[in-house]
């Protein structure tokens, strides 16, 4: 069920696109996937934790064979992102060298994370390699990247629902909410 409000904490969110409209482009997305990757039996590669709902989603509408799996960025003391934090990936057992893997964000925000996703990806020579997303916030990209499957592009605003969340909650809501002004 929907509601047009919600408050996590100390903060008041409005909604902003409601399930129903998340399942059909869901649905038209992985109508995509499934011409693009046909008899290619890709690797789907969900980041956690933002990016389960909407890889789940995608996942149970494809309709060829394909592999789940996922992975985490986890900050430490190493190289620097360009967020002042230290990150290195987590996860991925799997041999992804000579597979196509398509990897699944809920949101492109600056790009950071994406971008050293990719990169930490290409090293293991995938037969290609493509992010889809389920928002996109081109006012806030830092880098130079455009994801290949885009659910809905959005503005520069904090957002929850979805599998996003404020300080760990809302993520559960099935709707994508805005903080209301
Ligand atoms: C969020 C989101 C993306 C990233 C996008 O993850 O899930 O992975 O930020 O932002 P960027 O484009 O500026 O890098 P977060 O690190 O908040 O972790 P979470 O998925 O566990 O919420």
């Amino acid at each position: 069920m929907s509601t047009s409000l919600v408050k996590i904490k100390d903060k008041e969110f409005i909604i902003k696109i409601a399930s129903a409209t998340i399942q059909d482009r869901v649905k038209t997305l992985a109508a995509q996937i499934n011409h693009d990757y046909e008899g290619k039996m890709p690797i789907i590669v969900g980041v956690l934790n933002g990016a389960v709902l909407f890889t789940c989603d995608l996942f149970k509408n494809l309709n060829m064979e394909c592999e789940l799996t996922f992975l985490r960025v986890s900050s430490y003391h190493g190289g620097l992102t360009s967020s002042g934090e230290v990150s290195r990936v987590i996860g991925l057992k799997e041999n992804i060298e000579g597979r196509h893997v398509l990897m699944i964000e809920d949101i492109v925000d600056s790009g950071e994370t994406a971008m050293h996703l990719f990169s930490e990806l290409q090293k293991h020579n995938p037969a290609s390699l493509k992010l889809a997303t389920a928002l996109f916030k081109p006012a806030a990209l830092k880098h130079n990247l455009t994801p290949d499957y885009v659910g809905f592009e959005v503005e520069n605003d904090f957002l929850v629902g979805y599998g996003l969340d404020y300080d760990g909650l809302g993520r559960n809501l099935n709707d994508i909410y805005v903080l209301k002004p």
